[in-house]
């Protein structure tokens, strides 16, 4: 077993930790008071080649492998959750064409990505968040055709992306078995932007609710066959999950960072609170959290590049990581006290951050039964 990065992957996380000090973390606090990501990073980040990081070599991207990737996302973690879920939202919504798209839908999607262009994946509905089979957007046949209605909600870079995944039924009777995958490029007729969501964290991302409202969409829309959808969901999500858990470990590891820092600064009873046991306790209690999460990410991406099943652990490391980002970003609140609540310091956007981790790419519960039915069945 070798726990040491290659050259490339120090290289790329050298490259990103670049990018966070200098363009993320100094705007951090303004894209969390106004909303969006700044347009003049969302450039930067293309530049970088942040966007299209599962496209493949052959297709004009970097090809990453899924631990270089857990990498990168744990960097982007640490400077800003926000920016790093709808960074990460590319790949959750590339990854069902890598899977199941034509030449020609892999030329059109990736290239769009290669360009520095954003893409959403768009499953979850009024009610179907957790009951993902329960999806109602009807896909009726007509001729060649395609027409699509329905809602979805919750869609991360809803309105900054220039194409959707979108999880439609072909054959409500079939249920689970009559999801059908499509991709929906931005401006086809009858496909709009409805609420954008006021969200408590991850501000700097982009939330939003779609409307299909007689999309017409020829049959070289429909990704993989009829039917399939629910599957390619599945397989997306579990390839997914082990990258929300990096994000949680780079939002923890910037809060613990911080609490350290603060501690040591900070006096009381006439010496800095870092000397008092108790709070050494927690500082060690996070540290050890940290590095647990941290290690249960990198096996989940490191089974991922095997081609191997792992859906067990992908739940593993998505909910371990996640419920440490909200144990340690509020043990650090904790740490700093009246100034950890206050605005001042990000201390509070960091748990609040912390909260979504443990609800989207499907809530802890959901991980919980998913593991559980793999110990089980
Ligand atoms: N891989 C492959 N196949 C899978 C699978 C997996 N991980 N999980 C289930 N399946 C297959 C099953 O084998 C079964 O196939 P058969 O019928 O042929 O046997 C079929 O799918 C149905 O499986 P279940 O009976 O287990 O399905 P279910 O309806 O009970 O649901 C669930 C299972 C795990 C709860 C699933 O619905 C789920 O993951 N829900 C959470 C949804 C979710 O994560 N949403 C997130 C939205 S995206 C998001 O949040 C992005 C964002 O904005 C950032």
């Amino acid at each position: 077993m070798d726990f040491s990065l290659s050259s490339e992957q120090l290289e790329f996380r050298k490259i990103v930790a670049d990018l966070v000090e200098k363009e993320i973390k100094p705007y951090a606090a303004e894209m969390d008071r106004e909303g969006g990501i700044r347009p003049e990073l969302i450039k930067k980040l293309g530049d970088t080649g942040l966007l299209n990081l599962i496209v493949p070599e052959e297709s004009g991207g970097p090809g990453l492998d899924g631990m270089t990737i857990g990498i990168i996302y744990e960097e982007l973690g640490k400077g800003c959750a926000g920016v790093a879920t709808s960074v990460a939202a590319n790949s959750l919504a590339t990854y069902p064409v890598l899977l199941r798209g034509t030449e020609e839908q892999k030329k059109y999607h990736f290239n769009l990505l290669n360009e520095g262009k954003f893409a959403a994946f768009a499953l979850t509905e009024p009610n179907a968040g957790s009951d993902a089979g329960s999806v109602a957007t009807g896909a009726v046949k007509d001729g060649s055709h395609y027409i699509l209605n329905g809602t979805k909600t919750f869609i991360t870079n809803g309105g900054i992306a220039e194409v959707y995944l979108v999880f439609a039924n072909t054959r409500k009777s079939a249920g689970i078995r009559g999801l059908t995958a499509f991709i929906v490029p931005k401006g086809t007729p009858g496909f709009s932007f409805g609420k954008k969501e006021d969200k408590m964290g991850i501000r700097a991302s982009t939330t939003c609710e779609l409307i299909l409202d007689n999309v017409r969409l020829p049959e070289s829309s429909r990704l993989g066959r009829e039917g399939e959808g629910f599957r390619i969901a599945m397989n997306t999500l579990d390839a997914a999950r082990p990258f929300v858990g990096a994000v949680s470990v780079g939002l923890a590891q910037s809060a613990l960072d911080m609490a350290v820092k603060y501690s040591k600064e900070r006096r009381q009873f006439g010496q800095p609170i870092a000397s008092f046991q108790l709070v050494q306790a927690m500082l060690a209690d996070m540290s050890m959290r940290v590095e647990a999460a941290r290690l249960l990410v990198f096996k989940a991406c490191w089974l991922r590049d095997q081609g191997v099943e792992f859906s067990r652990e992908a739940a593993i490391a998505k909910c371990y990581a996640s419920d440490t980002a909200m144990e340690v970003t509020t043990n650090a609140l904790q740490i700093m006290g009246g100034y950890g609540y206050s605005k001042e310091y990000p201390a509070e956007k960091y748990m609040r951050d912390a909260k979504i981790m443990q609800i989207y790419e499907g809530t802890n519960q959901i991980q919980r039964l998913v593991i559980a039915n793999k110990l089980i069945y």
